[in-house]
């Protein structure tokens, strides 16, 4: 994996969070680079503080830090390895933080009013809108928002739906198949997205999502399949790993009264959609919600004898499955002496062979042509 970053003169090391032995994935790409030149051929910074969206790693927080240690930042995700990522790269650098606020992306509108924007374009569209209606009411007509992404990501609909939700957008001159998309806030406030929610009948659930959370709309077919296959038994303290929206927490709250049942996700959204739909759906104690990469800050002293786990197999575009991994591995460690893991997973992806390696068992309960149900025991 390339760690040496070299862009608009600026050099340093970066590593992806968690760090990863894939030679394949490596902490920026073209976009972040483009986004520097093209930012840096202006030479100066206008007043007030730079806000940075959607920095994957912190290519542009310690970029930004190493041309302009005094300017003030605001870093704004919602992603938790986004944060740690830019804080390890920070240090990594011997770069002070200083001036810099991390915030989640739900802060946006009421941060302090920046003079400039930086940002990568999301995968999620919907995500997009819900930030940029946020900077709608924050930024003074005139302000700049460069967005850096894909050439092929960027068309005349994305440049309206942009203009529709913040002001006037067109895009730059390709370069290494990236282009920048150069956004005029208008100074016009938008109303918020409405919250999407909808209901799963059959287990007697409503569920909303907010504009990052995985599955906007409908059930996961992986999801699905674990809900037709929860394990029976007298649980009392439950981890949904990767909790999205919570369905499979909510679930197990109704089959396990009992059970404590704990909610992780790395974004944000998910973490504060699951609490939401914990306390819509009537729940009242027992739940506890951590945003988390995987399960390495929770407490010590949480420790589970079921862990759900709905894996992403990717991390932001790249396709990758280092975070399943460590989701099995920091499962393993939490989870008390006869405790379970029950893993829903596309067949192809292998897990059950991850599974009996660090398990030393694993039995198949379920599958369809799609998806497997693994389970495998302390
Ligand atoms: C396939 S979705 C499953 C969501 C939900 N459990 C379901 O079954 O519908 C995977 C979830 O893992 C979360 N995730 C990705 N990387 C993570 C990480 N490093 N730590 C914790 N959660 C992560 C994603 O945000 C996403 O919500």
């Amino acid at each position: 994996m390339t760690t040496r970053f070299s862009a608009a003169g600026i050099e340093m090391q970066l590593r992806r969070y968690p760090e990863t032995a894939d030679a394949n994935l490596q902490a920026w790409d073209a976009a972040d680079e483009h986004l520097l030149q093209h930012f840096c051929e202006a030479g100066e910074l206008p007043k007030g503080p730079v806000m940075l969206l959607n920095d994957s790693f912190g290519a542009l927080c310690c970029s930004l830090k190493q041309r302009w240690p005094e300017t003030e930042l605001l870093f704004c995700s919602d992603a938790r390895t986004g944060h740690l990522g830019a804080q390890a790269n920070l240090t990594l650098n011997d770069l002070a933080p200083g001036n810099t606020g991390f915030h989640a992306s739900r802060e946006l509108a009421s941060l302090p009013v920046p003079g400039l924007v930086l940002a990568k374009l999301p995968k999620n569209l919907n995500f997009l809108a819900d930030q940029l209606r946020q900077l709608s009411g924050l930024l003074p007509a005139g302000t700049l928002v460069l967005i850096g992404a894909k050439a092929k990501s960027i068309n005349k609909a994305l440049l309206e739906n942009i203009g529709s939700h913040l002001g006037p957008a067109q895009a730059s001159l390709a370069w290494k198949k990236t282009r920048i998309i150069t956004v005029v806030a208008d100074g016009k406030p938008r109303p918020p997205l409405s919250i999407n929610r909808w209901s799963v009948p059959e287990y007697d659930l409503t569920l909303s999502n907010l504009s990052n959370v995985f599955a906007a709309s409908k059930l996961d077919i992986g999801a699905r399949l674990m809900l037709e296959h929860m394990p029976t038994d007298n649980f009392r303290s439950v981890i949904d790993l990767g909790c999205g929206n919570g369905v499979l927490g909510l679930r197990a709250a109704q089959l396990y009264p009992e059970a404590q049942v704990h909610f992780v996700d790395e974004s944000e959204m998910a973490v504060a959609s699951a609490e939401a739909n914990w306390t819509d759906n009537g729940f009242k104690d027992k739940g506890h919600f951590h945003w988390d990469d995987c399960l390495s800050h929770l407490d010590e002293s949480i420790s589970a004898d079921l862990i759900l786990c709905n894996p992403p197999f990717h991390q932001g575009e790249a396709i990758t499955d280092h975070i399943a991994w460590q989701m099995f591995n920091d499962a393993k460690r939490r989870l008390k002496p006869g405790g379970l893991l029950q893993v829903v997973g596309n067949r192809h992806l292998g897990y059950h062979i991850k599974l009996k390696r660090l398990f030393g068992n694993c039995k198949t309960v379920a599958s369809n042509g799609k998806f497997v149900i693994l389970q495998a025991w302390c």
